[in-house]
């Protein structure tokens, strides 16, 4: 089994904090990281099973260093590889848009022709509307560092024993 890629930004302080745990539950040995800011469409090219972080920003949107690669993203053909993402949010403060961005993330790569696992039930938050969301489940694992900051690692060990399954 090829090496599983993680993509987050280096420079945010609490997705870095969510994906070093994500690295230290998958076994750092397993998975390489990846600077969100400074990708290439090689990054893409050479690599099978990846692990997304996309925190949402500015009222339900990518943040900028995903919104930057995602001309390029559109165009990529990602069929035959596997992709999993997880998000910060915050459900009290952003009720109707919480987590949008892995949704709008997963939507992307769906179109690419990517294989989306990591999926899990919509369950345990409490908001509006997301567009992670669909009927009764998550496209990705949601993590709210503001009001369930408590419950991250104990998701994120789960979510990655889930991971483990389902990459082939
Ligand atoms: C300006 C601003 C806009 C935000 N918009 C949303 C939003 O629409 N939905 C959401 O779930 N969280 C939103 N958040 C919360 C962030 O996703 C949350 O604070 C997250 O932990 C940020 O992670 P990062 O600093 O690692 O990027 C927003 C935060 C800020 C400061």
């Amino acid at each position: 089994m090829s090496k599983t890629v993680i993509i987050y930004s280096f420079h945010t302080q609490k997705s870095k904090k969510v994906a070093e745990k994500v690295i230290e539950v998958f076994g750092k040995d397993d998975i390489t990281a990846i600077n969100a800011e400074e990708l290439t469409a090689k990054d893409f090219e050479e690599n099978s099973n990846f692990i997304l972080s996309a925190p949402t920003w500015f009222d339900g949107e990518l943040p900028n260093y995903w919104d930057e690669f995602v001309p390029e993203l559109e165009e990529m053909d990602l069929k035959n590889k596997t992709f999993a993402v997880f998000g910060l949010g915050d459900q009290k403060g952003y009720p109707e848009n919480f987590c949008d961005a892995i949704g709008i993330l997963v939507g992307i790569l769906e179109n690419c022709g990517a294989k989306i696992i990591g999926k899990i039930p919509a369950e345990g938050y409490t908001f509006e509307s997301s567009k992670a969301q669909r009927g009764d489940i998550f496209v990705g694992l949601p993590l709210d560092q503001e009001n369930q900051g408590r419950l991250t690692n104990e998701r994120v060990t789960k979510w990655v024993a889930q991971l483990k399954k389902e990459i082939k």
